[in-house]
C-alpha cells in the first residue's frame, strides 16, 4: 500500500506517485498515524466530494483516521466543522471578512514588501528568502489585518503551540477597544438569521486565521520563487511581461502544494460514491489537492510547468463550504511579492544548487528549510 503524503524525489520534483494516480478514483494509503485512509485522485471526484453532504470534517468523531500518531492537528475545540453551523459561522466571518477587506489592503502589501527588499538590498549575500521576504511579509499582513499588537508578536512565534490564552486575552481587549481591524469586525459582526460568533467560536475563527495566515503563506512564496528561479524560460517570460504575474501565481499555486492533503481528512457519513466507486459510510477520504493539480483530465501535459496556461482553476486552496477564507490575501500577498522581487533583483539566483536546498520533513508542511539567494 501506498504511504501518504508522497516524498518529494528532489527539491523541485514532483512525487513520482502523482503519475498514474488518477487510474483510480480512490487509493488506499497508509498515514502517518498508520491509519488507513482512501485518497481521492480525480480533480472532478474531489469538487463533488468537498460539497457532498454525506462528506464531514468533524474530526472530532470516533473511528476517523489519525493523522499522525499523536493526532496533534486534529484537535478541532468544540466548533462544529458541518452544516448547518458551519455555515452559519462563515457567513459571519464573510461578513467581516470579504475580498473588500483586503483591496484597501493592497498599497500595504506593497509598503511592506518594498520596505523588507530594502533591507534585503543592503543584507550580506547570500540572503534567506524565508527570513528577508516571505515570513516577515506574511506575518506582518495577518497581524495588521487582525489587528495584534506589533510588540506582541512572539505570543505565536511557535505554530505547533496555538496561542489560545493570548488570543482569548487580545479579544477581550477588542471588545473593550474596538478597532478597524479583522477581530473587532468578528466581535461586531450581527445578523438577524446567523445571530453573532459565540465566545467560542470568536476565539478558533481568530486563532485559525491568525495560525493559517502566514506559514501557508510564506512557504508558498518562497516555494515559488525556487520554482521560478529554477525555470528559467519561465522565468524569463515573466520578467519580460509582468502582467503575466496573476497567471503566473496561479501555476506557481497549481504546481507545487506546499501544505500535504493530510488536514483535508473527511470522514462520509454515509456510502457515497467517488469515480464510480462506491465509497462505504465510516471511511477516511483524503482529497489530495496536489493530484488534483495534475490530473490530466484537467491540465493537459500537468508535469509541465507553464505560466501561461490559464484554463482550469487549480484547486490549492481547496473548494466548497471549507474554500480558504484567506485565497485574496494569499494572492494579493504573492503576486505583490513576486513581481517587487523580480522588479528589484534582476540578476536573482539561487546561491546553491537547488538539489542542495532542504525541505522541512514534516508531515504537514514540505516546505523548504531556507532558501539562500544572491544576486547582482
Ligand atoms: C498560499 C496560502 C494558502 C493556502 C495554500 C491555503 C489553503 C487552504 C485550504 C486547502 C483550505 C481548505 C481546508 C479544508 O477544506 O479542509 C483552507 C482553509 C482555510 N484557510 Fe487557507 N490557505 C492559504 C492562506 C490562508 C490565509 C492567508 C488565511 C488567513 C487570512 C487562511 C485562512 C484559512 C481559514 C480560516 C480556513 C478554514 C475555512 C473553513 O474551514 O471554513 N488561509 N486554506
Amino acid at each position: 500500500m501506498l504511504t501518504y503524503p508522497f516524498a518529494w524525489p528532489s527539491p523541485v520534483d514532483q512525487p513520482a506517485e502523482l503519475t498514474g494516480l488518477h487510474d483510480e478514483p480512490a487509493v488506499p494509503v497508509t498515514l502517518p498515524s498508520g491509519d488507513t485512509a482512501l485518497l481521492i485522485t480525480r480533480y472532478e471526484d474531489i469538487r463533488a466530494l468537498l460539497t457532498n453532504p454525506h462528506v464531514s470534517k468533524n474530526r472530532n468523531r470516533p473511528g476517523v483516521a489519525r493523522m499522525t500518531a499523536d493526532n496533534s492537528r486534529a484537535f478541532q475545540r468544540q466548533v462544529a466543522m458541518d452544516p448547518p453551523e458551519h455555515t452559519r459561522m462563515r457567513r459571519l466571518v464573510g461578513k467581516a471578512f470579504s475580498a473588500n477587506r483586503i483591496e484597501p489592503f493592497r498599497p500595504r502589501i506593497q509598503a511592506i514588501a518594498d520596505e523588507l527588499l530594502d533591507q534585503m538590498a543592503a543584507a550580506p549575500q547570500p540572503a534567506d528568502l524565508n527570513a528577508m521576504l516571505s515570513y516577515p511579509l506574511t506575518i506582518r499582513m495577518i497581524c495588521e489585518l487582525l489587528g495584534v499588537p506589533a510588540d506582541e508578536r512572539d505570543n505565536f512565534a511557535d505554530p505547533a503551540k496555538p496561542p489560545w490564552g493570548y488570543m482569548r486575552d487580545l479579544i477581550e481587549r477588542k471588545r473593550a477597544d474596538p478597532a478597524d481591524d479583522l477581530i473587532s469586525a468578528l466581535i461586531l459582526v450581527h445578523d438577524a438569521e446567523d445571530g453573532s460568533l459565540s465566545d467560542e467560536e470568536l476565539l478558533w475563527w481568530s486563532t485559525v486565521l491568525l495560525l493559517a495566515g502566514y506559514d501557508t503563506s510564506a512557504s508558498q512564496l518562497s516555494g515559488s520563487v525556487v520554482l521560478l528561479l529554477s525555470h528559467p524560460d519561465q522565468l524569463a517570460l515573466l520578467r519580460a511581461d509582468p502582467a503575466l504575474v496573476p497567471g503566473a501565481v496561479e501555476e506557481l499555486l497549481r504546481y507545487q502544494v506546499v501544505g500535504a492533503s493530510l488536514t483535508m481528512l473527511r470522514y462520509v457519513t454515509e456510502d457515497i460514491e467517488v469515480g464510480g466507486v462506491l465509497v462505504p459510510k465510516g471511511s477516511s477520504v483524503i482529497p489530495a489537492l496536489e493530484s488534483a493539480n495534475f490530473d490530466p483530465a484537467a491540465f493537459e501535459c500537468p508535469a509541465r510547468f507553464d505560466i501561461e496556461r490559464g484554463g482550469r482553476q487549480q484547486l490549492t486552496f481547496g473548494t466548497g463550504r471549507h474554500f480558504c477564507v484567506g485565497a485574496p490575501l494569499a494572492r494579493a500577498e504573492l503576486q505583490i511579492a513576486i513581481a517587487s522581487l523580480l522588479e528589484r533583483f534582476p540578476g536573482l539566483r539561487l546561491a546553491v544548487p537547488v538539489d542542495a536546498l532542504r525541505r522541512k520533513d514534516d508531515a504537514f508542511f514540505q516546505t523548504f528549510t531556507s532558501v539562500p539567494v544572491v544576486w547582482s
